[in-house]
């Protein structure tokens, strides 16, 4: 007979007819109550077992942890919180799982104890429901430019060049960390190395992506990325994703709608298909608040939260009007804040975006408009000639989630520019060519997705949802 998952059985109209089921116990109770999961919903299937007819060293295998294959009858339940029940006729262990031992006890873990056992974490309703959500986000990312006439671009994980310039790159190479080439300078000697270069992994795929929209027209990537910063914040990875379109012929406007409309898109996604996960995890929000200070508690719940970024427009506001607020705020004045706003020019820590966000504008904010020198080479140059065509989105509770800009076209300006920060010209020749054949205004943006998966979840740290985090000093598993 067909395998039924648990979420078909909770949904099926039709009782009094046989199923079968296969999945992990969560509790047993009374030696006749089984509450299985299978992780196709975070609801439990109640199992009723025929204890008196059931043999005792069968019994005392249905422990929580255990893999089981469960035949019976699909009937109204008795019971309070759920329409149907299985009353079983038989049941087989398909592994067993020791009591003892087992980490995932049914009782409340820490997070912390629970990163340790990242392998078992998605055995709690916690860890299944982010993980459920995680995968339907990236579903809604890949539907949305689908629906949009964008085509899905694969950019090279290992690469030469540095796209942030900001030199935060894991090194690719077979040399002999012991004993390297050197060359006569001394230094170690990359032309021996695998690639015959230096190589890295990638930070970023928008170098590569702008070759495409140059050709393609609207692309976008979706894949890892990897920052050897050394920032042990709950909101940086080593190794996180990114999404990351490019858009030929657009300009910043057009860069501000296209990220407004697509966060929008993927948030109403999850609100229409996620309701069970998202009930769940806005309860324990609402649970954990419990326990905090009332000045750290959600203003909203979890599900009024992704409505209210759903439902309003975000606030568009220049980096220079932002600054004027930062000088003239309380925690400045008050010397509250740890990096204090006396200059135009000051690059925005993350307790001032979260001011901005949290306390003045209290909705989504996009900052654009930034000096040029606190951004990357490839942005716009503006008239003013001091500031670059940059764009950040600011969320409540997370800070920056997405950064994006309108890229330099000129020849001329940009190599200026590479020239300034001693970028050398013969290592993006290519991304040069785009500017002497056919160049044309164009813009694009990357998303963390982390970030946004934490924004969905109301999770407090990134390495929450990601199955394996990558920290420094941690990549276990
Ligand atoms: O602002 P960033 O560095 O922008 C870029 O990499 C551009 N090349 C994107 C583009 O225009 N195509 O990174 C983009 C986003 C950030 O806003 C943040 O959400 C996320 O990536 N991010 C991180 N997420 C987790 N851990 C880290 N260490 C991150 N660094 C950036
Ligand atoms: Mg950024």
């Amino acid at each position: 007979m067909k395998i039924s998952t648990v979420s078909e059985l909770l949904s099926q109209e039709i009782t009094l007819v046989d199923v079968e089921v296969k999945g992990w116990v969560r509790t047993f109770r009374a030696n006749r109550f089984i509450a299985l999961n299978d992780g196709s919903t975070i609801n439990n299937i109640q199992c009723v077992v025929d204890f008196e007819n059931t043999d005792e060293a069968l019994l005392k295998r249905i422990t929580t942890g255990a893999a089981v294959h469960i035949k019976g009858q699909l009937v109204e339940s008795q019971g309070k919180g759920q329409k149907v029940e299985v009353q079983a006729s038989s049941i087989e262990i398909l592994g067993d799982s020791d009591p003892e031992a087992y980490p995932i006890q049914p009782k409340k873990h820490s997070l912390e104890f629970l990163r340790d056992n990242a392998h078992l974490r998605t055995r709690t309703n916690t860890f299944s429901a982010v993980m459920r959500l995680r995968s339907s986000l990236s579903f809604a990312i890949h539907k949305y430019f689908n629906e949009n006439g964008f085509y899905y671009m694969h950019t090279p994980i290992i690469t030469g060049s540095d796209a942030e310039g900001a030199g935060e790159m894991f090194r690719v190479s077979t040399l002999d960390a012991k004993n390297p080439p050197l060359n006569e300078e001394g230094n170690v000697d990359y032309s021996q190395d695998f690639f015959g270069k230096e190589s890295n992994l990638t930070v970023s795929g928008q170098l590569e992506a702008e070759t495409y929209a140059m050709s393609l027209g609207k692309v976008y990537t979706f894949g890892p990325t990897f920052r050897a910063e050394n920032s042990n914040t709950s909101r940086h990875l080593s190794e996180f994703w990114m999404i990351e379109p490019e858009v030929a012929f657009m300009d910043l406007a057009g860069n501000m709608d296209l990220a407004e409309d697509f966060m929008k898109s993927v948030l109403s996604y999850i609100l229409e298909h996620n309701k069970d996960d998202l009930a769940f995890l806005e309860q324990r929000q609402i649970q954990e608040d419990k326990s905090k200070p009332q000045a750290e508690r959600n203003e909203m719940t979890l599900t009024e939260k992704l409505r209210f970024v759903v439902d309003n427009n975000f606030k568009r506001v220049s980096y220079t009007e932002a600054i004027d607020i930062l000088r003239n705020s309380k925690p400045n004045k008050k010397k509250k804040f740890q990096y204090l706003i006396n200059e135009w020019g000051a690059d925005l820590q993350s307790e001032h975006e979260r001011f901005l966000v949290e306390k003045h504008f209290k909705c989504p904010v996009i900052l654009f408009d930034y000096p040029a020198n606190i951004k990357a080479f490839y942005m716009r140059l503006n008239e003013d000639e001091k500031t670059v065509r940059a764009m950040d989105i600011l969320f409540p509770g997370i800070g920056e989630i997405v950064g994006g800009s309108q890229r330099e076209e000129r020849l001329d300006v940009l190599k200026e520019k590479m020239a300034a920060l001693d970028i050398p010209e013969e290592e993006l020749w290519w991304y040069l060519d785009l500017r002497k054949y056919g160049t044309a205004v164009h813009s694009g943006f990357g998303l963390g997705f982390e970030r946004l998966v934490m924004f969905a979840t109301g999770m407090g740290n990134i390495r929450d949802v990601i199955p394996y985090p990558r920290t420094p000093q941690n990549a276990e598993f």
